[in-house]
């Protein structure tokens, strides 16, 4: 044997190594997300892979957390027994769950034959002596900044010399294969005779555990490579070893598929396609929706679930409400919820069920039902203002995945792109880019939260086993993502489409009549699109406003639930005063409306007044603002004219029912404006205004004056 390896290791044979002389062998029990990410990134580069024991039981211990791993040898024993004598056959092992590879075989064959002295086989290397520590002072001496130690994770050599190490191998499944192949390395003969090495500066394999700091990710024009900086090194396998798993899930977002603006990495794998199946023929979902707390707009989160782009047949709903204050808005959409859906289940406050045990409700009615193919889980405060995001996700094809939600203007995001050692929130190099949509792709992260879709034989599987959110100390979200990581599932976010938006809860002040309605600053789209008026942009892309009378103005500003909440507000206050005859009003700083109404105006009506009147600025502050009722004249009266101000701001509250006012000067009327409809008028001198009261009924408008 000695001799034809001797002769192997010439370096006029090494350096002619061939990719076709490469044979990759890995070890997989099961077909993991990691197994999987391993078997693309060795097709990306045309490397020939063989798995060893596939489909079989593993008796290799609990490798993840203490030794073990005999039996990856005993695989390889008999996976070489007929190759033991192919001496131009160079044998790559590597693990396969916690490993991508970065590089295409010719540069790890360049590597290989240069390694000084011409190596047999060459295993990584680490900083770590592991499993036993003492034996570090049997080591040989190495070299500066290399990494002392032999990690079995990984090592490459020629077929017979491979077969010489394990051959040796008379232990148990569950002994430990690194224990083994460090004991035969520390045999200073055998070292010599078959020619072992370390891989001492990652010039093929770099071991994570201990090397963070050393590893950055190298963008290049159409692909990414792991840089050791340590040792100006580009490593081909990449090994997530030890607690580096997070780790190599972040580099495995970019290697080796690359990212470009026009790409997306690795995201396109394993795509499923709907468009060609009939209703009936797609995934049957559950749609776990829990209102753990006030939130403001639930109703139009409850009437969102009405209008997604998928067939009710399909799917089932299992709502928690916990919340009393939100009773009203689900009794009311509750009806049309269940016969949007095939199934659906109500879990009310009066239940008293704790928001983990829901989430474990939830997700146990899936998993239980073997029909039920996926579980989507959503919080009410989540915005999925995308009708095809249940589709979008669907499609995408991952066991867990999460769609990006952020709120607007703000870092803050349903995903975490790490994990700090105590298992909290950390930032990711790439977070920022990510939540901004300037990277676009599906992303492998630690934790993701509030929106998310799982496979329902994920969770048959060990995800599911037993309740997930409500033993554990820590919040659900929490508890679900780290039982997902302990069992090797990946959690993905995609943020390839825009899927909605996350809202923000902490001001919603459920004690008030109509809480929605002072979101305008916490909530600002939600609000927009709930309180504006529908015709308000077209006011500026087409010039919708009337000038009834010169210089005067009226135009949609609010919708008619904007006015009616106001005017609702307006009547519960009782002290009313007497303006003059046959006008009431009530000042709204009474009403604790008057920042929301000056909020309101800056927002949306100044920039209407900068173009009806060029050079407006309006930072005018309000000598009067109030809601105010216009009744009937007393009979034989004359109304003094109204308090004026620089410019007269009034929204109409109510139908207008006649009335109005005239402008004597121009000797013009106008009718008060329709409910949420605005009339805008200069307001002294040339525009002093004289009342016009209703001939019958009440009408109401909310009055500002306003002065710069
Ligand atoms: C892999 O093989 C295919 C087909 O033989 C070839 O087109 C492609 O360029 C190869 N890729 C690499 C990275 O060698
Ligand atoms: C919530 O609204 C109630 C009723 O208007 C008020 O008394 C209370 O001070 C408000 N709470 C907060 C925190 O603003
Ligand atoms: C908005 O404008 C359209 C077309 O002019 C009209 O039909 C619709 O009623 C308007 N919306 C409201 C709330 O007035």
């Amino acid at each position: 044997m000695a001799p034809l390896l001797l002769l192997l290791l010439l370096p006029a044979a090494l350096a002619d190594l061939r990719p076709e002389q490469l044979l990759v062998l890995t070890v997989a029990t099961e077909r993991t997300e990691g197994y999987e990410r391993f078997l693309r990134s060795a097709q990306r580069f045309n490397y020939s892979v063989q798995t060893l024991g596939l489909g079989q039981p593993w008796r290799g211990g609990d490798v993840a957390h203490t030794v073990g791993g005999g039996q990856k040898v005993r695989w390889l024993r008999e996976a070489l027994e007929p190759l033991k004598r192919r001496g131009e056959l160079l044998v790559l092992f590597v693990d396969s769950y916690d490993v991508v590879l970065a590089g295409p075989a010719h540069e790890l064959l360049a590597s290989f034959s240069s390694a000084p002295p011409p190596p047999g086989l060459l295993f990584s290397a680490e900083g770590f002596c592991w499993p036993r520590g003492e034996l570090a002072s049997s080591y040989p001496p190495s070299p500066p900044r290399g990494k002392p130690f032999l990690n079995s994770g990984g090592f490459i050599g020629f077929a017979p010399a491979v077969w010489r190490l394990v051959e040796q191998w008379n232990h148990r499944d569950d002994d430990d294969d690194q224990l083994f192949y460090t004991q035969l390395y520390l045999q200073p003969q055998l070292r010599e005779e078959l020619g072992l090495a370390l891989d001492h500066h990652s010039r093929i394999f770099q071991n994570l555990n201990g090397a963070i700091d050393e590893v950055v990710v190298k963008f290049e024009p159409g692909r990414v490579r792991v840089r050791n900086v340590a040792s100006d090194s580009l490593p081909i396998v990449i090994h997530g070893n030890g607690p580096t798993k997070l780790q190599l899930n972040y580099l495995g977002n970019y290697v080796p598929w690359g990212w470009s603006p026009e790409g997306c990495g690795d995201c396109d794998h394993g795509l499923r396609d709907l468009r060609g199946l009939k209703p009936e023929q797609l995934p049957w979902v559950l749609v776990g929706v829990f209102v753990e707390e006030p939130t403001p707009f639930l109703p139009r989160f409850l009437r969102r679930l009405l209008r997604w782009s998928y067939p009710g047949a399909r799917m089932g709903l299992f709502l928690h409400n916990r919340e009393p204050h939100h009773q009203p808005h689900v009794a009311t959409l509750w009806p049309r919820l269940r016969s949007r859906f095939s199934f659906a289940r109500l879990v009310g406050p009066e239940e008293g069920l704790e928001p983990a045990a829901a989430r474990d409700l939830g997700m146990s009615l899936c998993r239980q039902d073997p029909q039920c193919q996926h579980y989507l889980s959503l919080d009410a405060d989540v915005a999925l203002t995308h009708m095809g995001t249940l589709r979008a996700l669907l499609r995408q094809n991952r066991r867990v995945l999460a769609p990006l939600l952020s709120r607007p203007g703000q870092l803050w995001s349903n995903f975490w792109g790490a994990l700090s050692p105590d298992g909290f929130y950390a930032r990711s190099q790439d977070y920022v880019d990510i939540v901004q949509g300037n990277r676009r792709s599906v992303w492998n992260v630690p934790y993701i939260s509030h929106a998310y879709l799982i496979e329902g034989a994920a969770l048959r599987g060990p995800l599911g086993a037993g309740p997930v959110f409500s033993q554990s100390e820590t919040d659900p979200d929490m508890a679900l993502c780290q039982r997902a990581r302990e069992t090797g599932l990946f959690l993905h976010v995609t943020n390839r489409e825009h899927f909605g938006h996350l809202l923000v809860t902490s001001n919603y002040n459920s004690s008030r009549k109509h809480p929605d309605l002072l979101q305008l600053p916490h909530n600002t789209q939600d609000w927009e699109q709930e309180y504006l008026h529908e015709n308000y942009s077209r006011i500026f892309q087409e010039s919708l406003y009337e000038e009834p009378c010169p210089d005067v103005f009226r135009f949609p500003l609010f919708s008619a639930r904007f006015c009616r909440e106001l005017l609702e507000e307006a009547l519960g206050y009782g002290a009313w005063s007497q303006e003059q005859p046959g006008v009431l009003s009530v000042p709204l700083s009474r009403l604790g409306l008057d920042g929301l109404w000056m909020g309101a105006l800056n927002r949306f009506l100044a920039p209407i007044a900068r173009r009806l009147f060029p050079g407006y600025q309006h930072k005018g502050r309000a000598v009067f603002s109030s809601v105010v009722q216009y009744s009937p004249a007393p009979t034989g009266e004359e109304a003094p004219p109204p308090p004026a101000a620089t410019v007269s701001v009034s929204l109409g509250l109510s139908p207008p029912r006649g009335g109005g006012w005239r402008f004597p000067r121009y000797d013009c009327g106008v009718l008060g404006p329709p409910r949420g409809w605005v009339l805008l008028h200069p307001g002294r001198l040339t525009h002093r205004p004289q009342l016009l009261p209703p001939p019958h009924g009440t009408r109401f408008a909310l009055v500002t004056l306003l002065e710069p």
